[in-house]
């Protein structure tokens, strides 16, 4: 049987693309197997690269802020990245690394099964959904294949424009309302009856 466990121990040791020969760590992703939310960034950068943990560099002390903003948990959620491994110099990620990786995201998210996938940024956008523009679709929720997704702009992004850092906030609290929506809402239960 497939586990999380399972797959970090395979993606700490994965030979199968060329990000494999300049990391110093993989970095698998962490978080809950019961999430509700499950975040997809980028790529892992230098601090993640040195840890072996995504988001723990200035751009996880940002989305961390703005967690605690919204209320969210960063222990309750599972947050990872489209490519396990840093790209040299943080360069964004190329199509035969996403593909090579992209199984490890596959198994992760059917474990994990998450209400909503939150989509960080440009990279996650393109590669997850084949999306274009994430500041002009930010903000909205979408379903596809019957997996509900929430698109928002890359933390890394408000490091240098602080002005969008309230675009974060005000998605980041957009997206704790919706997973505090009782699920399965719109179809009438027994309860609604009793
Ligand atoms: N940027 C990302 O996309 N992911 C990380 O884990 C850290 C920075
Ligand atoms: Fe393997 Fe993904 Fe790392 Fe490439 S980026 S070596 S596919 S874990």
């Amino acid at each position: 049987m497939d586990s999380l466990e399972k797959i970090a121990a395979e993606v700490m040791g994965c030979p199968l693309c060329k990000l494999a020969r300049t990391r110093k760590n993989a970095v698998p992703g962490e978080g809950q197997l019961a999430a509700k939310i499950l975040f997809i960034g980028e790529a892992p950068g230098r601090s993640e690269d040195e840890k072996g943990r995504p988001f723990v560099g200035a751009a996880g002390k940002i989305l961390d802020d703005m967690l605690a903003k919204a209320g969210i948990e960063r222990s309750q959620v599972f947050i990872t990245n489209v490519v396990k491994c840093r790209p040299p110099n943080n360069r964004v990620p190329e199509d035969d690394e996403v593909a090579a990786c992209h199984p490890y995201l596959e198994r992760q998210l059917a474990l994990v099964r998450p209400r909503i996938i939150c989509i960080l940024g440009r990279t996650a956008y393109s590669s997850i959904l084949g999306g274009g523009s994430i500041t002009a679709n930010r903000g909205k929720i979408i379903e596809k294949a019957g997996q509900k997704y929430f698109l928002t702009i890359h933390p890394a992004a408000a490091i240098y424009n602080r002005s969008m850092l309230g675009l974060l906030e005000a998605d980041l609290k957009k997206l704790a309302k919706e997973v505090k929506k009782p699920e399965g809402k719109g179809k009438a239960s027994l309860e609604d009856f009793m």
